[in-house]
């Protein structure tokens, strides 16, 4: 029973519709079955209510532990979306073999997130596709998979046809499950595949949980309780009040609500799907996805922007957030969209994130650094550059010999109070803005707002701009250097 979302979905509550599992015929299996938590009226067949704050909480979390029934496994693309309609998807299948096994599609973005941001996958994890495939680097995998095609989702079907192949040794590696359930309710620790683990808020085991369950699913659960414990009249007053509103389950304060209701609707539909896992819902750089994370998604509210064409303070060009959704940034865990949204969905969500700041509501375009033509590049002039990346401080901050380790370095913070480390200079795969001559140009003359990497347009000639470059790029090794590969 396999719902997917159609293109147009406009708002959030739609969003969480196409996603939420269909009313199921339990409905007519618990219509008469009355508890402490339903004392007057049937289980609700279309929502599972219990939420974090509820007393029958924490019982509600070991019960499910015992009965198998928070696991879940990646199965694949969603079907429309390889061939027909919509936004692409990937299929979880919750709750695998018992009478809940549902399959959920969910958006690519929110997918890429649990992914990349949760389980940390890189091409080292799948050495056996990637090794035909031009070999392995230890590099996450929607960037790997991007490198293969951007332009496609080709290589994404091509990885879940190879990995959930019945004899695919990468099997075990998409399946997750509750390990164990903190005393109070609070939190848990999720095995992910093997060798993974993580902790799961309150929150986040609730939105999970009502993506596949309804109160009526889980009719035995309140009758176990009931029989396990007398039910006080308090307790069933304050369960009877429990019943949540969809906005709720999203976890969607009503505020917010009305906050997002006045912005575009399409671009807004693409960022609640799509972004918010990792940015969060208010833009806040606070996704469910990604608590504790470095670097940090960006926080849109501040306004301030690191992949810019524009000079240092400046805000970027509608060009340059296209180019980083599209693009993704190496390394960071953010994702290239450019496979997964259409050239109209990504101009949509680049207008939407601009309403997050005041910075951008002058609506006139900022200036870009002009970059003129590169000179050829000799000898002479990477020594040149050589020259200068002493004599403008370069190896405070990336070290002698470039490789990120000089001695300021090693105790930077972001704007946000983040610890951040210099980039390896002689890595050029792990630039975020790219590594073309210009992407450098750029990065070295507009600085980075936010990190400590300074703007160095005012200081330096275009000529001297581009022997820094070329010295930055003679660096790096012609070829990626690769991880190694054990059989
Ligand atoms: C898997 C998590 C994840 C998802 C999904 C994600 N991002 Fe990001 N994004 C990040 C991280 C992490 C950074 C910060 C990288 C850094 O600081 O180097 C970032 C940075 C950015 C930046 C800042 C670029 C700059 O110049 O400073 C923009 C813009 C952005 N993301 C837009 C989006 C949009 C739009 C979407 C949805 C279409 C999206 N992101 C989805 C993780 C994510
Ligand atoms: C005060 C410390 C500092 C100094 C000085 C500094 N950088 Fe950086 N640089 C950084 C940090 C921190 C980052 C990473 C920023 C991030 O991850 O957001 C960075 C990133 C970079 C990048 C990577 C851009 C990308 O797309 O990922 C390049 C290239 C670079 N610096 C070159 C230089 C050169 C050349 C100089 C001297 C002209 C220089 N830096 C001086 C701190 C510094």
């Amino acid at each position: 029973m396999l719902r997917t979302c159609g293109r147009r979905l406009v708002a959030l509550v739609l969003l969480w519709h196409c996603f939420a599992p269909s009313s199921s015929s339990a409905a007519e299996t618990c219509g008469t079955v009355r508890t402490s938590y339903n004392p007057t009226a049937a289980l609700r067949s279309d929502a599972f209510t219990v939420t974090p704050g509820d007393p029958r909480w924490s019982a509600f979390l070991a019960w499910a532990k015992a009965r198998k029934l928070y696991t879940f496994q990646i199965v694949g693309l969603s079907q429309a979306q390889t061939g027909g309609e919509g936004p692409p998807g990937i299929i979880f299948r919750w709750a695998t073999d018992t009478v809940w096994q549902k399959d959920v599609v969910l958006p690519f973005g929110q997918a890429l997130g649990h992914m990349i941001a949760e389980r940390r996958w890189r091409d080292t994890d799948f050495p056996e596709f990637f090794f035909s495939r031009g070999g392995i680097f230890g590099v996450d995998l929607a960037e790997r998979l991007s490198a293969l095609d951007a332009q496609t989702l080709r290589p994404w079907q091509e990885f879940f046809h190879s990995v959930t192949a019945p004899k695919s040794p990468a099997r075990p590696r998409l399946k997750a499950r509750l390990l164990s359930v903190a005393s109070d309710g609070q939190s848990a620790v999720i095995a992910l595949g093997q060798d993974r683990a993580t902790i799961y808020l309150a929150d986040r085991l609730r939105s999970d949980l009502s993506l596949f369950l309804t109160d009526c699913a889980v009719a035995e659960f309140f009758e176990k309780y009931d029989q396990s414990k007398q039910a006080t009249p308090g307790e069933r007053a304050e369960g009877a009040a429990e019943a949540s509103t969809p906005e709720q389950r999203v976890h969607l304060p009503s505020n917010q609500t009305e906050m997002l209701d006045t912005f575009p609707l399409r671009g807004k539909a693409v960022y609640a799907s799509q972004c918010s896992g990792c940015h969060g819902v208010a833009g806040d750089g606070q996704g469910m996805l990604t608590p504790g994370w470095l670097p940090r998604p960006r926080n849109f509210a501040r306004g301030s922007f690191r992949y810019r064409s524009t000079p240092s303070g400046s805000p970027p060009t509608d060009a340059d957030l296209f180019h980083t959704v599209s693009k993704g940034l190496a390394g960071s865990g953010m994702p290239a969209f450019e496979a997964i949204l259409s050239e109209q969905e990504r101009q949509d969500v680049v207008s939407y994130i601009k309403h997050f700041s005041q910075r951008f509501a002058s609506g006139s375009e900022p200036r870009s650094i002009s970059v003129s033509a590169p000179p050829p590049e000799t000898q002479q002039r990477i020594a040149r550059g050589a020259a200068l990346y002493v004599d403008s401080g370069c190896p405070s901050c990336h070290g002698a010999e470039g490789r990120g380790d000089g001695r300021s370095g090693q105790d930077l913070k972001t704007a946000e109070g983040d610890p951040i480390i210099p980039r390896d200079l002689t890595h050029k795969w792990s630039f975020r803005g790219g590594h073309t001559p210009s992407d450098i140009y750029r990065r070295i003359a507009g600085g980075m707002d936010g990190s400590s990497m300074a703007a160095y347009e005012e200081v330096l000639e275009p000529n001297d701009l581009w022997a820094l470059v070329f010295y930055v790029l003679s660096l790096s090794p012609e070829q990626r250097p690769q991880a190694e590969h054990r059989q």
